[in-house]
């Protein structure tokens, strides 16, 4: 990395009392927003300001709004603070005081990273702060390294990602949180005073609850299409800390990083520990315009395959559960086939030599095929699906044992454990998880992959399912004075199993499932194509749960099947057009029995089926405007994508509730071109369509009157299409 002085050519002018002097301002900047750091030799380096573009910092200085306040805070002397770093250091002194030693910049593949080293005053010991700027996305990335050449090891107690100071007016915050079956919901609230935080604890599945990530408004109650929003994203699969910190001098301090508790790290001298990537955003066109900011940032940088299309797939969980057989597999292969799907995928029960997986209580680890079920063995399966014309994909839940299990009679030692207590079993009262932070275990995680792969390399998709939370915290193969490092060392141990396989495999398609939505991160999702977005497909509810992933992960990525009515977890009947309706929003998929569906119903799929891969590529790859939440209660929901040309649109509505005489909303567009005339056609048509489909409209009347129809009653809905007239 190149060194240098002069930072960028600044110019900037020295205001008086300002001892901060122009060449050490770092101006970074993405189309519409910029970030100004201060980086003095021998001084803390200062964040002033992050938001709307400026072109030279002195804007910033001279209208009083920069914030100069510390970009890393530490624990030194001004110890009353919250803090990102703190180090005992090998003498027991607590403190630090850490002064920039250089700032070094390095361009590469249309990514330019500003680096910004640090040493403490007294001790050989260093911090570096990471900022990644991209030519074609307005994500900014930021990371921190830490290391010292210290004669004996430092304990880190604090290391977050990122500090942010943000400048408090009517602040509001947007976060999203959950439960199995209900993951992702929006809750947003105004900042008051005193401590906002969000945290997982998990081990494992670190957004079963609340995910790592949220919006910050800056102009009052948060807005889809207007005002200034901040978004920031923790690419981490593990533990994680987001503290926001209202005080009374008119900032909130964002500090946001893994969850230090219980995790303190003994860094050896010359160890690197390396944070998570903290992405953030900046946006005026309200939460909808930071999502795609980010969305394109997924595709573009941190999703793998994140530009490709996806398969419309059927997943045989719901369909049969655990009665995994040849025939039963062939038989939704090919009712697969007969409805224009592409990719069949083989979910749990289809393993186990001497415990065949009946349900939950057997055989995780015995990665074998279950003869009794499957006497063809895998071949059987590829050939059926060669035979039918579609793809093949199986899944597994590589990170776990069931003390039944041929894996857990050869290695208890491997799972992870406390020593002299009895241990808490996870799903079926027998479940347990593998030490990831055991290079062994790593080996052997790779190995169910590799094994899979190279006896069957037909196999084009792999779910990989996680379902469990780490209990017993407790390692066998970590030192006596290493074991707060297992919530960390699993994540390691995992990511560099995930990267093995990434390189190995390059072509393979993956998806992260964690009984349901408990992974849906981008700590993973490098490695994963998708995720599983809830084990809850009932569509009323994925409505919502859709709405709140959507605020952070693009549809490309987000798992969304039509399965039966009722609906197996709430029991809810919807029409057979809901549930493609809003599957459809997402990747579609199905997870039912095709062959308990009527001839009408299966009728209706292949249409749907068959007009979503007209329109797959405005979906997954367009730009998203949520339009009508249905967090608003107002009964109704509406989102649309945008081709990036603007020469497309899908527009999808939802009727959640009916009552007479309700008020029903003019359905105003967003994203198009103000411009140009489009074609409005109703889609997926069930009775009549709307009374404008088939007519032509100015993108801008779109925009700024919309159109007024009736979704119909309640569970209704409608998908329009909007092509521009060349
Ligand atoms: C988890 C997943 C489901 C399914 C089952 C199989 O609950 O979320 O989709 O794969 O496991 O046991």
């Amino acid at each position: 990395m190149k060194k240098i002085s002069v930072l960028g050519c600044i110019a900037a002018t020295v205001l008086s009392g300002n001892m901060l002097r122009a060449e050490n301002h770092i101006l970074l900047s993405t189309k519409n927003s910029s970030l100004l750091l201060t980086a003095e030799k021998g001084q803390a380096p200062l964040f002033q300001y992050f938001g709307a573009r400026v072109d030279s910092p002195d804007d910033i200085f001279n209208s009083g709004v920069a914030l100069r306040d510390p970009a890393y805070p530490q624990f030194g002397s001004q110890c009353y603070r919250e803090v990102a770093v703190q180090a005992t250091h090998a003498d027991g002194n607590m403190s630090l005081e850490l002064a920039v030693e250089s700032v070094s910049r390095d361009r590469r593949d249309g990514a330019e990273t500003t680096a910004i080293a640090m040493k403490d005053k007294h001790y050989p010991f260093f911090v570096t702060l990471f900022y990644k700027t991209y030519d074609d996305c307005e994500v900014i990335e930021t990371w921190t390294e830490i290391s010292h050449t210290e004669k004996k090891p430092v304990t880190l107690y604090r290391f977050a990602s990122a500090y942010m100071p943000v400048r408090r007016s009517d602040t509001w915050l947007s976060h999203f949180h959950g439960m199995w079956g209900a993951e992702c919901y929006l809750h947003e609230e105004p900042l008051t005073d005193g401590m906002k935080v969000i945290k997982n604890k998990d081990g494992v599945r670190n957004t079963q609850r609340d995910n790592p990530s949220f919006m910050l408004s800056l102009d009052g109650c948060p807005q889809e299409l207007s005002g200034r929003v901040i978004g920031g994203a923790l690419a981490w699969a593990g533990n994680y800390r987001i503290a926001l910190d209202n005080d009374n001098t008119h900032t909130t301090r964002v500090f946001a990083g893994i969850n230090e508790e219980q995790s303190q790290y003994i860094l050896k001298p010359k160890e690197v520990f390396t944070t998570p990537v903290f992405a953030f955003t900046f946006s005026e066109e309200g939460k909808s315009g930071v999502s795609r900011n980010i969305h394109r940032w997924a595709r573009l940088h941190r999703l793998n395959h994140g530009t490709e299309l996806r398969d419309v797939l059927l997943n045989s969980w719901e369909g049969v559960y655990f009665k995994v057989n040849q025939e039963g597999m062939d038989q939704m292969m090919a009712d697969l086939a007969d409805l224009g799907g592409e990719l069949f995928v083989m979910d749990d029960g289809w393993f186990g030599d001497k415990y065949p997986r009946n349900n939950g209580e057997t055989s995780l680890g015995d990665w074998v095929v279950c003869r009794e079920k499957l006497p063809q063995g895998i071949e059987g399966l590829t050939a059926s699906a060669k035979k039918h014309g579609v793809k093949f994909g199986i899944w597994i839940e590589p990170e776990m044992t069931n003390i039944r299990s041929e894996l857990y009679e050869k290695h208890p030692d491997w799972v992870i454990q406390q020593p002299y207590r009895e241990k808490r079993m996870g799903r079926g009262g027998t479940q347990l998880v593998l030490d990831l932070s055991n290079p062994d275990v790593q080996e052997f995680v790779f190995g169910v992959v590799n094994r899979l792969m190279t006896e069957h390399p037909d196999i084009a998709y792999i779910k990989w399912d996680d379902n469990m939370t780490l209990y017993n915290y407790g390692s066998t193969y970590l030192p006596a004075n290493r074991q707060s490092h297992l919530y960390i060392d699993y994540q390691r141990g995992m990511e560099k199993v995930l990267r093995r396989i990434h390189e190995k495999y390059p072509d393979l398609v993956m998806q992260s499932c964690a009984s349901g939505g408990g992974r849906v991160n981008y700590g993973v999702l490098p490695y994963y194509d998708e995720f599983w977005t809830s084990d809850n497909t009932d569509a009323l509810q994925r409505i919502y749960m859709q709405w709140g992933v959507s605020n952070f992960y693009p549809a490309v990525a987000m798992g969304s099947h039509v399965s039966a009515s009722p609906n197996h977890q709430t029991g809810r009947h919807v029409p057979l057009k809901l549930r493609f309706d809003v599957a459809m929003s997402g990747r579609l998929g199905l997870e039912l029995q095709p062959a308990k569906m009527t001839d009408e119903e299966k009728e209706f799929a292949r249409k749907a089926i068959a007009t979503y891969k007209e329109i797959r590529p405005v979906v997954q790859q367009g730009d998203l405007y949520r339009l009508i939440s249905p967090f608003d209660k107002t009964g109704h929901a509406a989102l649309m994508y945008v081709s990036p040309d603007k020469g497309r649109a899908v527009w999808f509505g939802y009727k959640l509730e009916h009552f007479r005489n309700m008020p029903f909303p003019t359905f105003r567009m967003a994203g198009l071109n103000p411009d140009k005339r489009y074609t409005v056609t109703e889609l997926n048509v069930e009775g009549k369509p709307i009374p404008q489909s088939g007519m032509t409209f100015c993108g801008a009347f779109l925009m700024e009157n919309g159109l007024e129809f009736s979704l119909g009653n309640e569970y209704a809905s409608r998908v329009l299409e909007i092509k521009a007239i060349d």
